[in-house]
């Protein structure tokens, strides 16, 4: 089993510093449902360039789908672990490791000459994987090994997408990243326990994706950097839990992709560092 980051060469490949300092104390939280859109922002969506991190898995495959179905973007770069060839022409495909510096600094050398990119999503995640990692139920089943892959796949490579990739966004317009957390990630709406890494690695994304809202908003105000709930989704991610659920909590992949772009249009500069449902709704940390 691996665990943890397989590179530490960060320093090599260190993207260029946020540019100054002095966030405005307007900056808070997310407040109620999304809003409509602007002209101006509908108008700044089109012909520009969008990256989703995690393209293989459920949900970032339909968010791909989604974004060259909307035909608003003129590139799409879709990074993965083991990349597929494009079928689209609009679509390019990245090798993209989170766990792996080399890999995210090779893929920013080949997005930022073609221009700065007005959408991030990262949709990577792991919840379970056969029968190594399993969502633990209680205290005795925790393993350091389990919790670092865990946080390492949930916390640790969305940090690092963010330390490659927010610096490739947009400047003095319209920009949003949106990383993929989980409800259960919020510790003041955990009312059943369990899931121990899972929820605290989204906890600690969650923390994470507040800092770099902050960070980055000090060079560009206009920028909107969120955590999103996508919703309960079938994907493998899920599947093993899908039993328990009723059939209409679930969603498919495109559907929850579909609000996920919906959200990521309407939340405002003011949202930036929030944590939000599928809805546009806030949830608590
Ligand atoms: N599905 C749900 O009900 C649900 C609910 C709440 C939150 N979420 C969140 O939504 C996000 C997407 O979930 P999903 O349902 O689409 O899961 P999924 O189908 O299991 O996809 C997860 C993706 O993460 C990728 N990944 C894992 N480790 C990686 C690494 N080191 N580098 C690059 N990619 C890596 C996987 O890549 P490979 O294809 O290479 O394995 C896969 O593409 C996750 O953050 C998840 O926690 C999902």
């Amino acid at each position: 089993m691996r665990s943890g980051l397989r590179s530490r060469r960060a320093s090599r490949h260190a993207p260029l510093p946020f540019e100054a300092y002095g966030i405005s104390s307007r900056r808070r939280l997310g407040v109620g449902r999304p809003k409509r859109l602007l002209g101006r922002e509908r108008q700044h969506l089109s012909g520009r360039r969008a990256l989703v991190i995690g393209s293989g898995g459920g949900i970032g495959a339909a968010l791909v789908e989604r974004l060259v179905a909307s035909g608003r973007f003129d590139r799409i770069y879709a990074g993965n672990r083991r990349p597929h060839s494009s079928r689209h022409p609009s679509v390019t495909r990245l090798t993209i490791d989170i766990l792996d510096d080399d890999t995210l600094a090779e893929a920013g050398r080949q997005i930022a000459p073609d221009g700065a990119l007005d959408l991030l999503i990262v949709a990577t995640g792991l919840l379970h994987r056969g029968p190594d990692i399993r969502p633990e139920k209680s205290l005795k089943q925790l393993d350091a090994s389990t919790m670092s892959e865990v946080f390492a796949v949930n916390s640790i490579g969305p940090a690092l997408a963010a330390k490659h990739f927010l610096p490739l966004l947009a400047r003095r317009q319209r920009a949003v990243a949106i990383f993929l957390s989980a409800r259960v990630g919020s510790i003041a709406d955990n009312r059943l326990g369990g899931w121990h890494s899972y929820r605290a690695s989204k906890a600690a994304l969650n923390a994470l994706v507040r800092c770099f809202a902050i960070e980055f908003g000090r060079s560009n105000p206009d920028a909107i950097v969120a955590a999103l709930h996508p919703g309960t989704v079938d994907t493998p991610l899920s599947e093993p839990f899908q039993a328990r659920l009723a059939g209409s909590s679930l969603s498919s992949a495109d559907l929850s992709a579909s609000r996920i772009l919906t959200v990521a249009d309407q939340l405002s500069p003011t949202d930036s560092g929030g944590f939000f449902g599928w809805d546009g709704r806030p949830i608590p940390y």
